[in-house]
């Protein structure tokens, strides 16, 4: 398994573009089962959850045909054309959707085209228990009859196909909205999804299915009113910014200090995290082009923080802002109130010297003065980031083992940052 050593104490200087939002791309790939036709996706990020969803989607009839050659110097993404002709399979299996979460999300545009979809109940990060009901429940309003068994959920639509209605979430979920808004696109009807996620991946994927031809009001709140269509037609979209990337980097900018443009990085996708850095002591400047994120050798001053759905600070930014509190002139609170296991870095962070109490859902970081390299493991995609940012900031070599963790969500990391000015390179197994 390949690991990433790094050599802590550069500064960044220079630009990193940010690449498309995995947790955007991967639900449009998904929107190309609601149509016969072309979907044309732009800017997708190539990473190891696309590579993998495009295999699932495959194994539905979905053909893919990805355009000109990788590996170019822009990191402008890649763009994808998906043709879901004919679905040749509804059933998901465990194989597939054991491996990554979001790949449950086939469930509503399957069972809306097809009247019918057999899903694995999921896996992904081990970040909480990560239960379904509130995608089950919305899909039961739509008139899905539903039932669990042997670890699949069984899913089939009215005779006719689903039918529109009013869906109220009691809780606030990514996943459940995008289903949900996915199969309400072909339903009979109309659709109100109140209590909606107004994160800015639902918001796209929301542009990308009027461009199909569906009829959306609402969208960026938390009412979304869907018409119903027949059938839907192909499209052309660009995928939205990454804003966790994006964040991420400016943690880490934040941690070594430095001076990074954040080239096609969105400030109004991240403005709370932004704010935070701010009172920090970081300079961010949102620019035409980006976001300009500075900071001289004084010291970071602590804060505290909770997570929470957007707009509040988002819970996939979490640890990496741990990792930037690590050093800070006091000591900070962060408290996550969106997953209950996702305290998973903090052991880790710990070996290489963070002072981090944990009690129930809320972590106390001590700032100190100094961390050292250490071996580390990473244990999901976003936490082992935090130990990336910990290791540019630690005396010493840091090396990160499971890195496949990191290849799920952040494109070429090692080489952004190392063109930056880090001591970052990847260690492949041999
Ligand atoms: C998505 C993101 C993930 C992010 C999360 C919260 C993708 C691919 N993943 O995950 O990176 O951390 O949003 O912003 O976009 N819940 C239930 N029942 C359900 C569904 C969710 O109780 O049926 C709970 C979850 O356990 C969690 C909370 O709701 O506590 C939020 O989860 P949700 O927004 O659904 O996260 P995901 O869509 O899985």
């Amino acid at each position: 398994m390949d690991r990433i050593r790094i050599v802590g104490g550069h500064k960044l200087k220079g630009t990193i573009p940010i690449s498309g939002a995995k947790n955007a791309a991967l639900p449009l790939m998904i929107a190309s089962l609601l149509t016969r036709d072309t979907l044309t996706l732009k800017n997708v990020p190539n990473l190891a959850d696309v590579n993998l969803l495009a295999r699932i989607l495959r194994n539905h009839g979905v053909d893919h045909m990805v355009d000109g050659k990788r590996g170019g110097p822009s990191h402008q993404g890649e763009t994808y054309h998906f043709t879901a002709r004919d679905i040749v399979d509804t059933t998901a299996p465990y194989e597939m959707v054991s491996r990554m979460r979001a790949s449950f999300w086939v469930i509503g545009p399957l069972l809306a085209r097809m009247g019918q979809a057999k899903v694995s109940l999921p896996g992904g990060c081990a970040i909480g228990t990560r239960p379904v009901d509130l995608h089950l429940q919305g899909l039961k309003a739509l008139g899905a009859d539903i039932v669990i068994d042997a670890g699949y959920v069984v899913a089939k639509a009215p005779k006719g196909g689903l039918i529109g209605n009013r869906v109220t979430f009691p809780k606030v979920s990514v996943g459940a909205t995008h289903n949900v808004l996915m199969a309400a696109a072909l339903a009979k009807g109309e659709t109100v999804i109140e209590n909606a996620a107004r994160e800015p991946e639902v918001g796209d994927v929301a542009d990308c299915l009027v461009k199909m031809g569906a009829k959306i009001e609402g969208i960026g709140s938390s009412t979304l009113r869907v018409q119903g269509r027949t059938q839907l037609e192909g499209a052309v979209h660009t995928v939205v910014a990454d804003r966790i990337e994006t964040g991420t980097f400016a943690m880490a900018v934040a941690a070594t200090g430095g001076d990074v443009v954040l080239e096609g990085a969105r400030a109004d996708l991240l403005e709370n995290a932004l704010q935070v850095l701010e009172k920090c002591g970081v300079t961010v400047t949102r620019q035409e082009n980006g976001i300009r994120i500075q900071r001289n050798g004084a010291g970071l001053e602590p804060v505290s923080i909770e997570t929470q759905p957007f707009p509040g600070f988002p819970t996939d930014l979490q640890a990496q802002m741990m990792a930037l509190m690590a050093k800070a002139k006091g000591t900070s609170v962060i408290r996550e109130t969106i997953f209950e296991n996702r305290f998973m870095h903090v052991q880790e962070l710990a070996r290489l010297g963070c002072d981090i109490q944990l009690n129930g859902d809320t972590a106390s970081i001590r700032g100190v003065t100094m961390l050292k390299g250490a071996p580390v493991m990473a244990t999901d995609l976003r936490a082992s980031v935090s130990l990336v940012i910990a290791g540019l900031t630690a005396e010493g070599e840091t090396t990160v083992n499971r890195v496949y963790h990191l290849d799920r969500g952040f494109e070429r990391l090692e080489e952004k940052l190392s063109r930056c000015g880090a001591e970052i390179e990847r260690l492949a197994s041999g």
